[in-house]
């Protein structure tokens, strides 16, 4: 079985460039068929360039639509949020739901919205951390996935914590989606729960352990 997954970026593209290395490494069955973008001066564009994976840009009108029909055509398996900087329409969510995934830089329901490493930070949290989530049609509200925390020394400055924070980011995104991927789970209203969680594809602290490294 060959998965395909787009990865949706209107920013850097550092989690994208991050999902397309390592599924190229260690998740071979996952390929990234596509970045979409909705910015034309997103970085993500030269990055999807030297990675040699097609990228399509939104237009600004029929936004959704357009994105609806490119679903509709390349049938992926996730729709990849990665820094898509847009709140997704409600019935485009309610049409894909449980497809959608979103990564998030605090630990939710702390911190939803724009510059979540900067509100924590300002805020003085002793522990932040990341969430990867399903997208529903609220902002950083949907169910959620996993999240992975990180103790904030008091001493650092916000370059620092986003540092560590995107170092967190780069290295669970991509195992997480491997595990949507290959394991059964169900969505019960707000919880996700992984119904065989012991099988090896599950696990997703193998990459830690450097199994996947060929
Ligand atoms: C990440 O911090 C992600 O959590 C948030 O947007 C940022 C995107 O960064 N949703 P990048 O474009 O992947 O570098």
């Amino acid at each position: 079985m060959v998965y395909n997954i787009v990865v949706l970026a209107s920013g850097s593209g550092s989690n994208f460039e991050a999902i397309v290395r390592q599924t190229r490494l260690y998740f071979t069955d996952i390929t990234v068929s596509m970045l979409i973008t909705d910015k034309k001066n997103a970085f993500a564009i030269k990055r999807a360039e030297y990675l040699g994976i097609p990228y399509t840009l939104l237009p600004k009108h029929h936004r959704f639509r357009v994105l609806d029909e490119i679903i509709d055509a390349v049938k992926p398996h996730l729709i990849v949020l990665a820094g898509f900087m847009r709140i997704i329409p409600r019935w485009f969510v309610e049409k894909h739901f449980g497809k959608i995934v979103n990564i998030h830089p605090s630990l939710l329901p702390s911190f939803p919205g724009m510059h979540a490493i900067r509100q924590a930070y300002d805020y003085g949290v002793r522990v932040t951390g990341i969430t990867i989530h399903f997208v529903d049609s609220g902002v950083d509200t949907g169910p959620i996935i996993f999240q992975y925390p990180l103790m904030v020394n008091p001493e650092w400055d916000i370059e620092k914590l986003e540092e560590y924070i995107h170092r967190l980011e780069h290295r669970f995104y991509t195992p997480v989606i491997n595990g949507l991927l290959h394991c059964p789970y169900e969505i019960r209203g707000r919880k996700v729960i992984f119904t065989d969680n012991r099988g090896d594809a599950c696990d997703i602290f193998r990459v830690e352990r450097g199994e996947y490294i060929p």
